[in-house]
């Protein structure tokens, strides 16, 4: 028998309307529990053993979510915000109110970030001590120094005297604006802009390609998002299980 939630969150967690909504659909007769009609929807069912019910259509309870969204700029990394729009806004079927983000993208940063309720998994890939690596493009302004791949592969002490450990850039393109590659294994604020500017360059594009074993979807634009396969899922949980606390 798993953990036992409340019948009315059971359907709401699966997006299928508001608590109200799902009191008046139960007041109807429209929702049954192990083939009886169900009118109390504060009682508690057990998501995996009972079977629920809505206009007859069995509703699966799926306890953990995970959702690769290519977050657009403009939006921040947050459940909720007072001011700008959260990448959860993005996210219009799904009504789960358990979602968050797994750490954090600037918001003028875009790329690859994983939703997910699974708490357990997020905090696998986000300690520090994992050493989960990130790989980001940037577009970067400036002369980058000639050995830049050497400062960045040594490990660099940023401006504000932070050390930051050694990271894989690969230059894809120089000129008045690079065209770079960047791996790294932390997240600390800011990261890969504070890096840059340590080498007197400014960032003026970022974008999140992979985190661990994680690739963005190339055919998810901007604000665009999809369910993990289960193959990803069991990559990003075997990847870390593997993984002792220094990340080897
Ligand atoms: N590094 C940054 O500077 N910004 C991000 O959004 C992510 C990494």
């Amino acid at each position: 028998m798993g953990k036992q939630i409340r019948l009315d969150r059971f359907l709401a967690d699966m997006g299928k309307g508001s608590r109200s909504q799902i009191r008046q659909a139960a007041k109807k007769g429209r929702i049954q529990v192990n083939g009886q009609i169900e009118k109390q929807t504060e009682r508690k069912v057990d998501p995996i053993d009972d079977i629920v019910t809505l206009d007859g259509n069995l509703v699966l309870y799926q306890i953990w979510e995970y959702f690769m969204l290519n977050k657009p700029q403009g939006v921040v990394s947050a459940t909720e915000d007072r001011r700008y729009r959260t990448v959860l806004d993005l996210l219009q079927g799904e009504k789960r109110k358990d979602l968050f983000p797994v750490g954090r993208l600037d918001m003028d940063t875009e790329g690859l970030l994983l939703l997910t309720n699974d708490g357990e998994l997020a905090h696998k890939l986000l300690s520090p001590k994992k050493h989960v690596d990130k790989t980001y493009f940037a577009r970067v302004e400036g002369k980058l120094p000639k050995d830049a791949i050497e400062q960045m592969a040594r490990g660099m002490v940023l401006k504000d005297q932070t050390p930051v450990r050694p990271a894989k850039l690969m230059i894809a393109k120089t000129g008045s604006v690079n065209e770079v590659y960047l791996t790294i294994q932390e997240g600390k604020f800011h990261q890969v802009k504070r890096m840059f500017e340590s080498l007197g360059c400014r960032v003026i594009y970022l974008k999140r390609l992979s985190m661990g074993p994680l690739t963005l979807d190339s055919t998810l634009k901007p604000g665009e998002y999809r369910p993990l396969t289960q193959e990803e899922i069991t990559a990003l949980k075997s990847s870390r299980e593997n993984a002792g606390e220094d990340g080897q």
